[in-house]
């Protein structure tokens, strides 16, 4: 159904209109000669069904599910990876030949991929703060877990939230769940990552100074062109390093582009382009 041989792809949120998906994508096809267009593509919460389905009546190959419909479009696939079911997550959908869906979720790897290779961070027998309790941080804790850090804290501002998700993953390796009020400055913290959605909303919550020492690296799962309220928070108390999630960002489109094209893009030029570093 794709017009001249160009296969259909898009990303799906709501809103969508500041999504870097297009660009990215964009990128990545040019460097791998790969014929494909990508869309964005505005859906609200209670049109998403319909709009994935005409999405593959009209020819789609594949989308990126974005905010804020991640977790629904995990009980509309056909089937899912683990790593989707874990996450209890997609945000990347496979339109296959006979007509159904096949969910994925790269965001883990894309992170991992960013902390280790690109930023060459060693979590084997690290210490790791999480903030937040969402969507956001369930999808990244057994990917972090894998890489065999000495303890995870979950830290939320709604504590129950934070417990309910330690022990959902505790079978898995060492998690634990405090209120940010809670947080001590033992053990020192190698890796903080901000998952929470604060930043999205103009909000500082109030994070906890203690867990920042010189050796720690901080992490926003959020990125914005200039620095988040996260990572400036990070840098004015002195850590080690502050990044925004761009390289997560591009890392994860790279794996989307890889399960929907069998081609692996670079991602260093791509993210080039859009890193913004401080710190
Ligand atoms: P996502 O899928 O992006 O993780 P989510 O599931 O709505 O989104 O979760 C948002 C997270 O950001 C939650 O941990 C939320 O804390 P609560 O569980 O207490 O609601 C956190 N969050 C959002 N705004 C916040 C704020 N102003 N202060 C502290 N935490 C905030």
């Amino acid at each position: 159904m794709s017009e001249g041989g160009t296969d259909r792809y898009g990303v799906m949120g709501y809103p969508v209109s500041h999504s870097r998906s297009p660009v990215i994508h964009r990128l990545f096809a040019l460097q791998t000669r790969q014929d494909i267009q990508y869309e964005l593509l505005q859906v609200a919460p209670d049109k998403l069904e319909q709009a994935i389905a005409q999405f593959g009546r009209t020819g789609g190959k594949g989308l990126n599910i974005t905010v804020p419909h991640k977790s629904a479009v995990a009980s509309l696939v056909d089937e899912m990876s683990e790593r989707a079911s874990i996450a209890g997550a997609v945000n990347t959908v496979v339109f296959r030949e006979d007509g159904s869906l096949f969910g994925d979720n790269t965001d883990g790897v894309g992170l991992m991929r960013d902390l280790q290779v690109n930023q060459g961070l060693k979590l084997k027998g690290s210490n790791i703060l999480i903030l937040g309790a969402g969507g956001a941080t369930r999808g990244i804790i057994s990917p972090l877990l894998e890489a065999e850090p000495d303890s995870i804290v979950i830290a939320n501002r709604t504590f129950p939230k934070a417990r309910a998700l330690a022990d959902h993953f505790s079978h898995r390796g060492p998690v634990d769940a405090c209120r940010f009020e809670d947080v001590r400055s033992l053990p020192i913290y190698d890796l903080i990552i901000n998952a929470t959605s604060a930043g999205l909303k103009g909000e500082i919550p109030p994070y906890p100074e203690e867990a920042v020492h010189p050796a720690t690296f901080c992490y926003d799962l959020s990125y914005s062109s200039s620095p988040t309220p996260f990572s400036r928070w990070a840098a004015g108390l002195g850590a080690a390093k502050s990044i925004m999630g761009w390289g997560m960002l591009v890392e994860q489109a790279a794996e989307s582009f890889y399960i929907w094209r069998g081609v692996r893009p670079e991602t260093a030029p791509v993210l080039k382009q859009l890193t913004v570093t401080i710190g």
